[in-house]
């Protein structure tokens, strides 16, 4: 049976962000079932899930209480629509939601995935500004992102994304967008150094936000780590800087915690970190656990109140998914948080960030690693050819892809992002599972890099 799934996978499946020659070549990964940290492929073999089933799992696989939630709402019903009419879970999601995220945001948008998320953010903030009564806020229409940022794959979240590998091709499709350099330090884009920053890319967003806030109706980050660009963590007070600037220039702040919301940092929210209070919040992923597709846009009282007024007025958000506010995606949402509470996940983080942190500081030794990246329970290693150049691989190569191989066959799944490793163990994962992450991590880099064990 696994060779027939094989085939039929092969055959009939197109894989997200998948070379489909090279997977083809290849004998495929096929997950089974999971439990807890571990996943199990279609012949019994077990891993353990180093990126979190692509960043979303939190209190691991086959958690009891969100699968009893999930079979509970399912005994009530699967799905009503939000368009016009409410449900259950949906309405005590957004009171939680909006009780746990930054003081402001006080209203709940839902979709299913974290592109629709950045999609709503972006048009809410668009529309808001149409729909000032001053006539001289109708010209903000242009947003600002970051240089190397991952938004998701939808054409509008395309537009204020900056990874030319993913993005380019769909230039002529994109809406025009400002672009300011990202504060991405072992590569620095004003090569600067440690001793001569500070923080000038911060300045740059100064003196375009200074040109064009007249023209311009939100900025758009990714608080504290660019993630899909290779874990790239922000100088500290980066984020309390773009805030001030948004507040200063009359500019939107939308924060997309799609990938560092839901604990990923540390703390339930990045924006936490620096008091940030963002005006449109992007979340998705962990929302549920890593169960179900859910996803959610906060806004502030003072943008949705925007939208209110008479039908003829047509300030509705002319905007919703079918399956928006799905029952079921909510209810297991819902249990999510309430095991955060119970199992008091956040506090038991501490240890766990460094213990990564200290068992981090051997692969800095070795020879191809030019850098290592961490903001609370996200890693990146970025592998380089040499050191002193901080020359990455030829990518024909294939380094990472070897690496993570390597790891594959030690009972690791990780994935690479370009040059990078990441690591985004499972919140739940104990020091012991966290140690073999690492263990095995560094053995495959040594032994893809340096061809020894
Ligand atoms: N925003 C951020 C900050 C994200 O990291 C992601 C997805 C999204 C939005 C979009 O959420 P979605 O629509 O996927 O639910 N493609 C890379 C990794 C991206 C990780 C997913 N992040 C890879 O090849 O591994």
């Amino acid at each position: 049976q696994p060779e027939q799934l094989e085939h039929w996978d092969k055959e009939y499946v197109w894989h997200p962000f998948t070379q489909m020659r090279e997977y083809r070549k290849e004998k495929p990964l096929i997950v089974e079932r999971g439990e807890g940290s571990y996943l199990f492929d279609v012949e019994g073999n077990k891993y353990l899930d180093g990126i979190s089933s692509l960043w979303v799992t939190v209190h691991g696989h086959g958690k009891e209480a969100i699968n009893r939630a999930i079979i509970e709402q399912l005994d009530k019903v699967a799905h009503s629509t939000l368009l016009g009419e409410a449900n259950i879970p949906s309405i005590l999601l957004a009171k939680k939601l909006v009780e746990i995220t930054p003081p402001g945001l006080d209203y709940v948008f839902y979709s299913e995935s974290g592109s629709t998320a950045v999609e709503i953010a972006l048009k809410i903030a668009y529309q808001y500004w149409q729909q000032q009564g001053d006539e001289k806020y109708k010209s903000k229409r242009k947003f600002v992102s970051l240089v190397n940022a991952y938004h998701g794959d939808t054409i509008g979240s395309v537009s204020v994304g900056g990874i030319d590998l993913f993005h380019k091709i769909f230039s002529h499709l994109l809406f025009e967008t400002l672009s300011v350099p990202a504060p991405y330090c072992y590569r620095c884009p004003l090569d600067l150094s440690k001793d001569t920053c500070s923080m000038q890319c911060v300045g740059e967003m100064e003196i375009l936000l200074a040109r064009h806030h007249r023209e311009i109706a939100g900025v758009i980050v990714e608080p504290l780590v660019q993630g899909a660009a290779g874990m790239i963590v922000a100088p500290e007070g980066y984020l309390g800087k773009v805030r001030e600037l948004c507040t200063k220039y009359n500019i939107l702040l939308i924060a997309d915690e799609v990938a560092v919301g839901f604990g990923r940092t540390g703390k339930l929210f990045a924006c936490e970190h620096e008091n940030v209070k963002p005006d449109l919040m992007c979340l998705a992923k962990g929302i549920t656990g890593g169960y179900l597709p859910l996803a959610a846009t906060m806004a502030t009282g003072e943008i949705y109140n925007a939208f209110l007024g008479g039908i003829e007025e047509c300030k509705t958000f002319y905007h919703g998914h079918t399956y928006t506010g799905n029952p079921l995606g909510c209810a297991a949402a819902l249990a999510n948080l309430e095991l955060f509470e119970k199992d008091k996940l956040i506090e038991t983080l501490e240890e766990k960030i460094s213990f990564l942190t200290h068992g981090l500081e051997r692969f800095k030794e070795l020879k191809h690693v030019g850098d290592v990246r961490q903001k609370g329970m996200m890693v990146g290693i970025e592998l380089v050819e040499n050191k002193e150049t901080k020359e990455p691989f030829p990518v024909r190569a294939n380094i990472p892809h070897r690496v993570i191989l390597e790891a594959r066959k030690n009972g690791l799944i990780i994935r690479p992002l370009g040059n990078v490793i990441v690591l985004m163990p499972i919140l739940s994962m104990s020091l012991s599972e966290l140690k073999d992450v690492l263990d095995i991590t560094c053995a495959a880099i040594k032994k893809v890099t340096e061809g020894e064990a």
